[in-house]
């Protein structure tokens, strides 16, 4: 039987506005509660797969280095084999343009790009829906990288009512995310592990999640009402009370280094001389800011002032994911 080529997705990063951090059901990952985020057009993965009956095992190459096939990469490909009624091996070549597990969200947009690809490599034609609940196996947060713009995930309490929705696609709301890159090596918690610490030690996650709750009320009547003020107030807000999280737990941790707290010191000054801007943070020290085109090029003077040109990335709303061709075609 002739071997078919890869097939290709590629899948943007996204960053929470409203925050997922703590599973109900480790093994599905169902949430504890629902979250929104902005889908980034800067950083992405592509991933090819093909289902081959001549291997033995699944393959995994991560930019060109072959390394052994995680059990959350095994878990997705297992539930696209159940769903096309399949048992052939896989071989997945991806490549990351964002840093891995450093808390700019490559888990995201990894097993978006994994579940489209591997999907469509076992001949199944998905919706966006059954997509994100494909990707949700692999890791939370790619739930809503299915989708580009504003993406709510519902929680939900069930695989089949656990999945992603785009709230606002093309993003209407003038709105930019400049990420600043402060430390690219590894988080030694994992995302995982952080928030299971979490949500079994921390005395405060039953209220984080009634917040979380009345957050994403609030922060999606904000962006139907295009009050950018308002997604700004609640995405600091709420990425705070979050990382309240880490310190509250048991032992204590934080993703926070010197630096994270001079970007937010940054944004605080700038504030305070009317240049409207807001932070976000994620497992991981980089910052995030939130801005409006007119102030973008203040904020990104003021921060020259501290880090590099090259460490300063300024986001748009990016796409959805998309099959493409092999990236390694030129
Ligand atoms: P991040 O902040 O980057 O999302 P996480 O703690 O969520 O960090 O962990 C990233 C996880 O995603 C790790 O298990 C890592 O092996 C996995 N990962 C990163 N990139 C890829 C990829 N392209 N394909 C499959 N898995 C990936
Ligand atoms: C802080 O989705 O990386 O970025 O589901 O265990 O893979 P796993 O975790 P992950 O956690 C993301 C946490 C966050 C907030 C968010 O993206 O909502
Ligand atoms: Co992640």
């Amino acid at each position: 039987m002739k071997t078919e080529p890869l097939t290709w997705a590629q899948a943007h990063t996204n960053i929470a506005l409203v925050k997922y951090w703590g599973k109900a059901n480790l093994e599905l990952i169902i949430p504890q509660n629902s979250s929104l985020s902005l889908t980034l057009d800067h950083f992405y993965t592509q991933t090819g797969v093909q289902f081959d009956e001549y291997l033995s095992a699944d393959q995994f190459w991560l930019d060109d280095q072959s390394i052994p096939v995680s059990s959350k990469v095994k878990r997705c490909l297992d539930v696209v084999r159940e769903l096309a009624g399949i048992n052939q091996f896989a071989k997945v070549v991806s490549y990351n343009h964002v840093p891995n597990s450093a808390g700019l969200a490559s888990s995201a947009s990894a097993f978006a790009a994994l579940a489209t690809a591997a999907s469509r490599a076992a001949g199944l034609h998905l919706d966006g829906k059954q997509l994100s609940r494909i990707a949700r196996r692999g890791s939370g947060s790619s739930t809503r990288s299915i989708f580009g713009g504003f993406v709510e995930w519902h929680g939900g309490n069930s695989d089949a009512t656990s999945y992603a929705e785009p709230i606002q696609d093309p993003v209407t709301m003038d709105i930019k995310m400049i990420t600043v890159i402060l430390n690219r090596s590894q988080k030694s918690i994992s995302s995982s592990n952080g928030m299971q610490r979490s949500v079994t030690t921390s005395p405060y996650y039953p209220i984080w999640r009634d917040q979380a709750a009345n957050d994403l009320i609030n922060i999606k009547q904000a962006i139907y009402s295009n009050e950018f003020t308002n997604v700004g107030e609640i995405a600091e807000t709420n990425a705070m009370r979050m990382h309240s999280l880490t310190l509250s737990a048991d032992p204590s941790f934080t993703y926070f280094n010197a630096d994270s707290l001079t970007v937010m010191n940054v944004v605080h000054h700038l504030r305070q001389n009317g240049i409207e801007c807001y932070f976000t943070m994620d497992a991981g020290p980089n910052v995030k800011i939130l801005c409006q085109s007119k102030n973008e090029q203040r904020i990104q003077d003021e921060l020259a002032n501290h880090f590099k040109p090259q460490d300063i990335v300024v986001c748009n709303p990016g796409p959805g994911v998309k099959v493409i061709r092999d990236p390694r075609l030129k």
